[in-house]
This record gives structure tokens, C-alpha cells and sequence, in this order.
């Protein structure tokens, strides 16, 4: 289990910390699929606002780059544009097959398997690495994957990210009977928990931040719910699936559905900079 401690604030709420101490076996990544086009209409923004971590990756020409949790490849893209040779890796051949389609070099790779020997430069990861619950893992495989020196350049769910979000979906589950602690397939650690384990991996961390960020979503938070929180929604019978995320929204919009009816969702980004020893 991954032991990032809740912070005091938090400490005895199961709803709050259950995104942070969920079991890693706990949720099989089955539980949630990809669909591109929904993928599209509801989450374009994840690859827009990781554009800042391409300052941080500064990608040069001729370097070799992974993109772990690629998704459909839009800052594979860019990575590429830049003159990078870049792989793209990620668990769903949905994504994978998408990615390809934009003429990317993408395969279909458990992030908690990786299978490259020191051929890389650098790793980028956006917004994938908290649908991992094996960290240890994961660092393992990045760390493999580097060429001595290489950097690893990520951001993903920090410590209180969707806490707001979480909490609704876990009253709204509890009500219904269902055990959403077991169905929780999201890692949200505090930075002081990530930058030790990237250090047991080998790495040297250059900066490691929480940063909020409420994110404006492009249409309701039932399209969210959709397509983020499936493993939630599958702990009900599909013919209550519509009736629980119209609950889910009504608990919600008091505090991420502004006058004008923009929705947001309460974003914490964990986004850090380390190198593996030269
Ligand atoms: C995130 O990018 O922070 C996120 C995405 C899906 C579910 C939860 C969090």
C-alpha cells in the first residue's frame, strides 16, 4: 500500500484519504476504459495545461524521449515537433491506436512493467501517473529506461487532488451501500512521500510542488464523472449509473458550479523535476 500519510487536516476522513492509501491490488485498470472521442469532448484540456512541462523537459533535437501515459499523443506530438525521437507508452490500445493515428511511435505498455533498458534521455509524464498504484514500480521502470543522468520530467494528482469530487462520490456510493475505498484506482501523493521514493529509485530531485489548480471542465461534471470516475460508477447496477452521477452533481454544485454554470474540478498537480544519477 502506498503509505503517503494524510496530511492532519484530513486524517480519520475515510472519503478524503482514500484517494492516498488506496491498496494497489485493490482496483484492477480494467475498471476504466478509454474512449477517444469521449476522451476528447471531456478531457481535451489534460494535454493543454501539461504544455508547461515542456519548459521543464526542454526537449533538444536528436534527444530520446518516453512519453509514459501518452493517451491519444497530443504532447507526444509536440515532444516530436521539437525534434525528439519519442515513444509513447500507455495501457489502453484505444489511446495507443489514437496516438498511432497521428503517425506517433506509440505502444501499448503497463507503466508498472516497463520494459526499456537505459535508451532513453529523458521521461515526460502527464496526468498519468496517479492512475498507477504501484509507484515503486513505476520508478523502477522509468529508472531502467534512462540513459545515466537522464531526467524525469512529470506532473500528475497530488495530495488533495479531487478531494472535493471524492467525497461526493463517496457519500453517494455509501448511501447505495457500496465500498468505495475498494473501487478508488487513483494515487494522490504529498510530495515529501514522492520525492523519497524517487530517491530510493535513484533519483536526485530537482523540484517537487503541489500546485492547486481548479480546472474550468469544458461541459458538466457528469461528463467528468464519465469519463474519470468509471471505477466509481461501476460499484452500482448501469441502470442506476444516471440517477447516482445527477446525485453526485447536485452534491457538487455548490461548491464547482459557478452562477454562469461553468463547472470546475478541484485540481492539486504534483509536478517535479529529478535526474537519475550520472
Ligand atoms: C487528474 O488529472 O488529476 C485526475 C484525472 C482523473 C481522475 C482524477 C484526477
Amino acid at each position: 500500500m502506498p503509505e503517503d500519510k494524510p496530511t492532519s487536516g484530513q486524517r480519520g476522513d475515510p472519503a478524503a484519504n482514500a484517494a492516498q492509501e488506496v491498496s494497489p491490488q485493490a482496483v484492477q485498470q480494467a475498471s476504466q476504459h478509454w474512449d477517444p472521442l469521449r476522451y476528447n469532448k471531456n478531457a481535451g484540456f489534460v494535454a493543454e495545461l501539461g504544455a508547461p512541462l515542456l519548459d521543464l523537459l526542454q526537449p533538444a533535437r536528436g534527444e530520446r524521449v518516453l512519453d509514459l501515459g501518452c493517451g491519444e499523443g497530443a504532447l507526444t506530438a509536440k515532444i516530436a515537433a521539437a525534434g525528439a525521437e519519442v515513444v509513447g507508452v500507455d495501457s489502453s490500445p484505444e489511446q495507443v491506436a489514437a496516438a498511432k493515428a497521428r503517425g506517433l511511435d506509440a505502444r501499448v505498455m503497463n507503466g508498472e512493467a516497463l520494459t526499456f533498458e537505459a535508451e532513453f534521455d529523458a521521461v515526460l509524464s502527464n496526468a498519468a501517473l496517479h492512475w498507477m498504484l504501484d509507484p515503486d514500480a513505476v520508478l523502477r521502470g522509468v529508472a531502467a529506461a534512462l540513459k545515466p543522468g537522464g531526467r524525469f520530467v512529470a506532473e500528475m494528482g497530488g495530495q488533495g487532488n479531487v478531494e472535493t469530487i471524492t467525497r461526493a462520490l463517496f457519500a453517494s456510493l455509501q448511501a447505495r451501500g457500496a465500498d468505495p475505498v475498494k473501487a478508488c484506482p487513483w494515487y494522490f501523493p504529498a510530495p515529501e512521500a514522492y520525492q523519497a521514493k524517487l530517491e530510493a529509485a535513484g533519483f536526485a530531485v530537482g523540484s517537487i510542488a503541489l500546485i492547486p489548480r481548479p480546472t474550468p471542465l469544458p461541459g458538466e461534471i457528469g461528463g467528468w464523472l464519465e469519463t474519470f470516475a468509471e471505477a466509481f460508477l461501476k460499484q452500482v447496477p448501469a441502470d442506476d449509473g444516471p440517477a447516482l452521477i445527477a446525485e453526485v452533481a447536485e452534491r457538487l454544485r455548490p461548491s464547482l458550479c459557478d452562477s454562469e454554470g461553468q463547472w470546475s474540478a478541484d485540481y492539486v498537480r504534483l509536478r517535479f523535476v529529478a535526474r537519475l544519477a550520472g
